[in-house]
């Protein structure tokens, strides 16, 4: 099974909407059976918290299921259970990198760095906007799913 992991701070608006939308391409390109998506925070607020309301209606609107997804603190022991651990700016990679003891490892990667955005995917919780942040979920999905079907001849 190859294991992704999505991290944002809080865990409540990126990483869940990026986890539901992987698995939706997933389940899509018939490859559920073979990678298996997670989602954590660098922060503890939200821990046991259901997603924000507007990542879950940004995925009802677009049919995406939603469920069992549950706030979570990133911890030491995912770098060993993940093989790809997604962040969605500059500081939860710095975040990332220090609370898993890992200053610079390839499995470490900044979510638009796959991409043509070369950004950090903005914050809805402070933008508001989570159609802008949608979007350039749903191409980062993409294009990740495509790095992982290249890397694991699948
Ligand atoms: P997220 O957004 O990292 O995309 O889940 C945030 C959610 C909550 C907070 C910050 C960012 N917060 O400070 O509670």
């Amino acid at each position: 099974m190859i294991r992704v992991l999505f991290v944002c701070l809080g865990n409540i608006c990126r990483s869940p909407m990026a986890e539901a939308v992987l698995r939706e391409q997933l389940d899509r390109q018939g490859l559920s059976h073979k990678v298996e998506v997670d989602s954590a925070g660098t922060g503890n607020w939200h821990v046991g918290n259901n997603p924000h309301p507007g990542t879950l209606k940004i995925l009802k609107d677009n049919a995406i299921p939603a469920d069992g997804m549950i706030g979570r603190q990133l911890n030491k022991g995912d770098f060993d259970e993940f093989d790809y651990i997604i962040g969605m700016d500059e500081t939860n990679i710095a975040d990332i990198r220090s609370m898993l003891g890992q200053p610079d490892h390839p499995k470490i990667l900044r979510f638009l760095d796959l991409t043509d955005h070369l950004k950090d995917v903005p914050d809805p919780y402070y933008t508001g906007d989570f159609e802008e942040t949608y979007e350039l979920v749903n191409d980062g999905c993409e294009a990740l799913l495509a790095k992982i079907r290249k890397d694991h001849e699948i």
